[in-house]
């Protein structure tokens, strides 16, 4: 029996999941070899254009390893029919551990005190800055999904009150809602951005939020790059407009532009927010029961936007 083909743009992880998807099916990593395919396996951060779907008139099924769906063409996807499904939920603690992680390391100087331990200059008689508590401020959340009230739980837990903005007051939220980013900006020492990615979401992070965070302020952003003015972004960290920055996601990836490689108190991480082999497999296992109920004609586990 011929087995069902699988265009895969992302490759599953650990080893072993990877290795369940070829056991199963005919696996193709060309798109110029993947006509037939009806299924493809992408990731958030990868998605699938137009042209591609172009160039899969057979495709039926957008397996997405993650949860952001703002690099697939979605309208287009809809027209030609195409269902997408993605990984809530199972992602949602290590992207929000990162986003903590991050405003520790740039808060805390741990990136920085690392570099400064191997370059001799501790040695040398040389004293790191003081850095600041990031605990000990109020931390705004801006984007209130999965993720980011993971995160709010998060910081809850480690009796932080917590403040957020989204399209609308959650009612039952044990946070307090701000009614756009400026003002939770003023709000909060450390501003964590969690939100969707696309047109709706690019820049939200201006130079005006960026001024209302101030110059104790620290911005961390695990959610997309364009979600975040770079510009204003590094001119704000050489200015002392803001105090740090904690970075996992870029305009366009995997370059970092050449001003916030530059800028000063700014942590940079290659968009590793929900890669913990936990996660991983986790999310590996959501992709392969997706694209297994899509073969058996099921209900799908985790369709999007259905
Ligand atoms: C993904 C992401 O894990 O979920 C998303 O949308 O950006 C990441 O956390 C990444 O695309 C790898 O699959």
């Amino acid at each position: 029996m011929t087995r069902p083909m699988v265009l895969a743009l992302a490759a599953l992880k650990p080893a072993d999941m990877a290795q369940k998807l070829h056991e199963t099916y005919d696996v193709v990593t060309d798109i110029a070899a993947a006509s037939q395919a009806q299924i493809v396996l992408t990731s958030g951060a990868m998605g699938l254009s137009a042209a591609q779907m172009d160039q899969l008139p057979a495709l039926r099924l957008i397996a997405v390893s993650g949860v952001g769906v703002d690099a697939i063409d979605l309208p287009a996807a809809a027209a030609r029919g195409i269902r997408v499904t993605t990984t809530p939920g199972v992602l949602s603690l290590a992207v929000a551990e990162m986003a903590l992680g991050l405003a520790l390391s740039a808060g805390r100087r741990i990136a920085e005190g690392d570099r400064f331990v191997r370059a001799g200059d501790w040695a040398g008689g040389s004293k790191l800055a003081l850095g600041r508590s990031v605990l000990a401020g109020r931390a705004g959340i801006l984007g209130y999904g999965r993720i980011g009230r993971q995160l709010a739980d998060l910081l809850r837990s480690l009796g932080r009150p917590v403040a957020y903005t989204a399209r609308s007051e959650k009612l039952g939220s044990p946070d307090t809602y701000h009614p756009d980013a400026v003002t939770l900006a003023q709000h909060s020492d450390v501003l964590f951005v969690t939100a969707a990615g696309g047109a709706e979401t690019r820049g939200l992070v201006n130079a005006d939020v960026l001024a209302a965070l101030g110059r104790d302020g620290i911005l961390v952003n695990v959610a997309r790059g364009p979600v975040v003015d770079s510009a204003a972004l590094a001119a704000a960290l050489q200015n002392g407009t803001i105090a740090g920055a904690g970075l996992d996601v870029f305009d366009a990836e995997p370059n970092v532009p050449q001003a916030l490689l530059d800028a000063p108190h700014c942590v940079l991480t290659p968009h590793v927010g929900s890669a913990t082999d936990e996660a991983r497999r986790a999310m590996s296992a959501l992709v392969l029961d997706n694209i297994a109920a899509f073969v058996a004609g099921g209900p799908l586990p985790s369709p999007y936007g259905e």
